[in-house]
């Protein structure tokens, strides 16, 4: 578990914004261009608002969603909606190089047509951790862990709800994944996780494969580092 600790939430989601940053102007000077899926729920927003004011070739950058809920664009619910408001709307990022999970649709289909859309490799993959130690939407106990190809409709019973999240092969397919985790509330699972006691079927972000992890000392409480 490779990680960094930061005495705030704030300096977690600070430090990878930076990191961010300078992430992707290495592969546009590299390759010529960044692909990132940003992550869903409230943590994301920390980050949003520093890297909203970085330096960044944002011309060539892509952003993906690595999951969404079953909610159109301007629901209070939508991961793009809080991406929008937070970052997408402060930059000169052209329309068409942010592609939105299609939450108002049929799951199954708004799956289908965003894999279609995928690039054949994404630099890099955001990701947060539920307490429950789900991440994207691949919660415990859901067919979408066991799911192949690259983007699930995964029916969530807990919340009664479909979701459109990213299969643990597209995540590990990736260049790179990040997780920010902050809170005395992730400790507890964090801890089991760095022990694997979940397993998959229980914390399904032990399916992440050599992701960074950005926390703050609450969050890290437990770990042995
Ligand atoms: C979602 C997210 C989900 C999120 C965790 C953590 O759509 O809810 O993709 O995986 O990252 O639930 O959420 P918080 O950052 O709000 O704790």
């Amino acid at each position: 578990m490779k990680v960094f600790v930061s005495p705030t939430p704030e300096a977690a989601a600070k430090l990878m914004a930076q990191h961010l940053a300078r992430a992707a102007q290495a592969a546009i000077k590299e390759r010529g261009g960044f692909s990132v899926a940003l992550s869903g729920g409230s943590t994301p927003k920390l980050m949003y608002s520093v890297l909203k004011d970085l330096e960044l070739p944002w011309a060539q950058v892509q952003v993906y969603f690595s999951d969404e809920r079953s909610v159109g664009p301007d629901s209070q619910d939508s991961n793009y909606r809080a991406a929008k408001l937070g970052l997408l709307d402060h930059l000169s990022l052209p329309a068409a190089q942010v592609h939105r999970i299609e939450g108002e649709r049929d799951a199954h289909a708004a799956a289908a047509d965003y894999a279609a859309l995928l690039p054949p490799q994404l630099d890099l993959v955001l990701l947060g951790m539920g307490d429950d130690g789900h991440t994207a939407s691949l919660f415990p106990d859901t067919e979408g862990l066991a799911a192949s190809g690259r983007v699930v409709a995964n029916w969530v019973p807990k919340l009664d709800t479909w979701r459109v999240s990213f299969t643990f092969a597209e995540i590990n397919a990736a260049r790179e994944r990040w997780l920010l985790v902050t809170g005395a509330s992730k400790a507890e699972v964090l801890r089991e996780v760095q022990n694997g006691m979940g397993g998959i079927e229980g914390h399904p972000v032990e399916g992440v494969q050599n992701g960074l992890w950005y926390l703050d000392s609450a969050a890290a409480a437990q770990l042995k580092l």
